[in-house]
């Protein structure tokens, strides 16, 4: 939608005239619409205001005899988030004009001239109008015209789906690059080469960027979370493609000896970027290289571990024998903000970073204990090299080393036997005190975290923190505070020390869905939960204390029989309505079988792709929960599933349960994110953000993501759907889907380039600018043959090594992005 820019024609009722009315006509027809608008506690206040316009009349244009006109313009229409401009215009005048909102919703009038004022729609429930008057004459004389706002609509065309190697955004809309791999973001680091011969990592944007949050900052460079035009940007760093980062990629990479200088430039690329941004006050952002607030968190900086796990056995390593310290982050994925001022960024695929081979002539099998084999299967920590190889870098350093986790024969301090336990937590960084210390919170549990998003903050309740472990069949979280809520924190100038308040100390829960739509929180605490019966050859668990059970959640939610998921990722919760909602990427026959869905979990289905069978639930789908009493601490809740993914041109009915078009179909959701509540977007129906890493449907499309504006819990109904396996077997699943989807409610907003992954989402607090992560664009190519040329492709070069990076999209008419 375009702006409304209003010229002359005032279509109000008691205002309707012609342009040559005469200053008198005009003073008789304020008087009489004034009385109307405000009633009788106004009209003393108005008489003021009539006897000085009749006094004007009097000494100025009455006596000379001549006319002037003042005209606000015409009545428009517009939806919730447009930007409107009211333009004035005086016949005669000679100056002093200027805007004033006379009733509705109050806006911010932002003054362009004396004439000319605009303002963002606001947030609306119905048809609401919004009366402005344009004076003229330093007030003597004035018109009105009114303004109705509809609610929020999604006013953009869709993105049709495609294969082009640039970030495809709708018609009004412009995308530009901010940051990209390899970006010096410290004084006197060079610009990148990107040919794989850059260094100092430690100084420069890493690789695969993530989840993404703005944090304001004021013109005085202060923590400001409602400033629009300058902040910090805070970006995760969950993995590489070790290819581009080499001149030639990577040295024996499987197996080793790794040279150390590219095991120093890949661990580099993991962890957290912090990058100074800002507006230069036409919408055209860009990063500060030299700002004190620019940081790179990485797998070397120091962390220090709080809540219950903080120096118990699980923790100790050579490196930190009192287990309350260690050494960076990895594979950082989803996140979650803290009203408080800070980031909780979540380490999720930490487990293969480690040489731990569980059989063969490298296995430590025979030093470790039952527990310890039980705990290190189920968490998937067997690679025989480690991902990347990087112990065996050479020459031999520290750094390297701790990746080997293998068990020797003596003391847990004498080796890396615990260093896997040191990740797969949630952590907290201030962005505002670049020197701090990054905290872990093993309060909220260890494992393939995703994210951690906030529940709606109720001042006096208990902060609940929304966590999903991604792996096929994991489960869905839940941390509650032992503190309630108080507003005054957000505000506390030790940011980690509120962390410390709210998230050391709580109960950790895991989720059960049952079939008739509700659901249960089932408490993960010491006590009260079985010991994890035997299975898979691994005997019985007893879980020993509750830093046991925090440390190994996955063993304590297979006891206490939780619900195993299709890949819980990102989390994200309406800021209206406080419901949570839940990507689940997909699943596969093997873990997904004919014969073991159930109703939150409900298909196994087939969706071809290049003539290749996909059965399961390759598409994906999200679900969504209403806690009971709208509290988060409850232990019940209802649930149904929001919406299904589904290729539309293959899906039958039974598949496309959410009734896509090939205007909104799309596969695996991943990224997940309501708009923020400080604008319009994120105010009475919250626009929602879903992102796709997919691969099940990248025949038709690149990566994208899609604007939402979901409804809630129960607005469908029951649905039984007959799915069919690879032999054509068939079964019956009733499940609880949400209303169908609709170009209503539902549109592609952006494709990505080839072969990226669209994850991590934000805007700035006026909604106006949206910061988009794309990831690992071209990663199945090769540094000799790219699989995309993106960043350089969107500018129409077609060359060079792909580099993961952040757009910034904006609207060529201002107003909120999406509306
Ligand atoms: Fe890192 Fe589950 O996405
Ligand atoms: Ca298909
Ligand atoms: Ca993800």
């Amino acid at each position: 939608m375009s702006n409304n820019s209003i010229g002359y024609s005032d279509g109000d009722v008691d205002t309707n005239e012609s342009s040559n009315r005469s200053l008198n006509a005009i003073i008789d027809e304020r008087y009489s619409r004034r009385q109307t608008i405000f009633g009788g506690l106004q009209a003393s206040a108005f008489a003021v205001f009539g006897s000085a316009l009749l006094s004007a009349c009097d000494d100025d244009d009455a006596q000379q005899g001549s006319a002037i006109t003042v005209n606000a313009g015409a009545d428009a229409a517009t939806t919730s988030g447009n930007a409107v401009t009211l333009q004035g215009s005086v016949t005669g005048g000679t100056g002093g004009n200027s805007w004033s909102q006379v009733s509705g919703e109050a806006v911010d009038l932002v003054m362009i001239d004396q004439n000319t004022v605009t303002f963002v729609a606001p947030a609306v429930a119905e048809a609401t109008a919004l009366t402005f008057r344009f004076s003229a004459e330093n007030g003597l004389q004035s018109d009105e015209t009114v303004i109705t706002v509809s609610p929020a609509a999604l006013n953009f065309d869709a993105v049709p789906k495609n294969l082009d190697d640039v970030v495809t955004v709708p018609a009004g809309y412009s995308v530009s690059v901010l940051t990209a791999l390899g970006d010096p973001i410290i004084a006197g680091t060079p610009a990148y080469a990107n040919d794989g011969t850059d260094t100092d990592f430690a100084s420069r944007i890493g690789d695969h960027g993530d989840a993404l949050h703005f944090f304001g900052l004021n013109a005085a460079g202060q923590r400001d979370y409602s400033a629009s035009a300058r902040g910090i940007l805070v970006q995760n760093h969950e993995n590489i493609t070790e290819t581009y980062l080499h001149p030639n990629g990577p040295t024996n990479l499987s197996g080793g000896p790794r040279p150390a200088a590219e095991a120093i430039k890949e661990i580099e690329c993991h962890g957290l970027s912090f990058v100074e941004v800002s507006d230069d006050g036409s919408g055209a952002w860009s990063y500060v290289q030299n700002s004190a607030f620019n940081r790179r968190v990485t797998p070397n900086t120091g962390t220090t571990f709080k809540g219950p796990v903080a120096g118990t056995d699980y923790l100790k390593t050579k490196f930190s024998p009192s287990g309350t310290s260690g050494r960076g982050t990895i594979n950082n994925c989803a996140n979650g903000y803290a009203a408080w001022g800070t980031i909780m960024t979540c380490e999720e695929n930490w487990a293969g970073y480690f040489k731990r081979p569980s059989s063969g002539a490298e296995s430590d099998e025979a030093n470790r204990s039952v527990r310890e084999r039980t705990a290190l299967a189920r968490y998937g920590v067997r690679s025989t090299t480690g991902n990347y190889s990087w112990s065996t870098a050479t020459p031999t350093q520290d750094i390297f080393t701790r990746w080997d986790a293998r068990a020797g024969t003596g003391a847990a301090t004498q080796d890396y036997r615990n260093e896997p336990n040191q990740f797969g937590w949630v952590v907290e960084i201030d962005p505002y005190s670049p020197g701090s210390t990054p905290r872990k919170r093993t309060a909220l549990g260890r494992f393939g975290h995703e994210g951690a998003w906030m529940g709606k903050l109720t001042p006096g309740k208990k902060v609940a923190v929304y966590m999903g472990d991604d792996s096929r069949r994991e489960y869905l979280y839940k941390f509650v505070s032992a503190s309630n809520w108080d507003a005054a924190d957000e505000n506390a100038s030790d940011r980690l020390a509120v962390g410390d308040k709210y998230l050391d100390n709580g109960t950790l829960y895991v989720a059960r869905f049952d079939a008739n739509g509700s659901g249960t929180w089932l408490p993960l605490v010491f006590g009260q939960v079985p010991n994890r019966p035997a299975t898979g050859g691994f005997p019985e668990y007893v879980f020993e204390s509750q830093a046991d059970i925090l440390v190994n959640p996955r063993l304590a939610a297979d006891a206490v029989g939780a619900t195993p998921m299709d890949r819980p990722e990102w989390t994200a919760v309406n800021p209206v309505t406080g419901e949570v909602y839940l990507t689940l990427t997909n699943n596969n026959a093997a873990n997904r079988p004919l014969n073991d869905t159930d109703a939150a979990n409900p298909r196994h289905y087939n969706d071809p792709k290049d003539g290749k069978d996909q059965y399961g639930n390759p598409n994906g789908h999200i679900i969504r929960l209403r806690e009971a009493g709208d509290d988060g601490a409850a232990t019940g809740f209802t649930w149904d599933i929001y919406l299904f993914g589904a290729d539309s041109a293959d899906a039958d009915a039974d598949i496309n349960i959410s009734g896509l078009t090939a205007d909104n179909d799309f596969s695996s959701p991943d990224g997940l994110w309501f708009s923020r509540d400080q604008n319009a977007a994120g105010q009475v129906n919250p626009l929602l953000w879903i992102q796709t890493d997919d691969g099940a449907m990248t025949d038709r499309s690149n990566c994208m993501m899609l604007a939402a504006l979901p409804g809630q819990v129960g607005d469908g109904g029951n649905v039984t759907i007959t799915n069919m396996d690879a032999t054509g077997a068939t079964a019956q699943q009733t499940t609880i889907a949400g209303a169908d989807a609709t170009a209503a409610t539902l549109k592609r907003f952006l494709v990505g380039p080839k072969q990226c992954e669209i994850t991590g989402v934000d805007t700035t607090p006026d909604g106006r600018t949206l910061f988009v992560g794309i990831q690992h664009p071209g990663e199945n190519g090769t540094y000799d043959a790219p699989g995309s040329n993106w960043p350089q492709s969107q500018s129409g070069t077609t060359s060079g090594r792909p580099r993961s990076g952040v757009v910034v999209i904006t609207r060529d008419a201002d107003g909120i992005v999406g509306l």
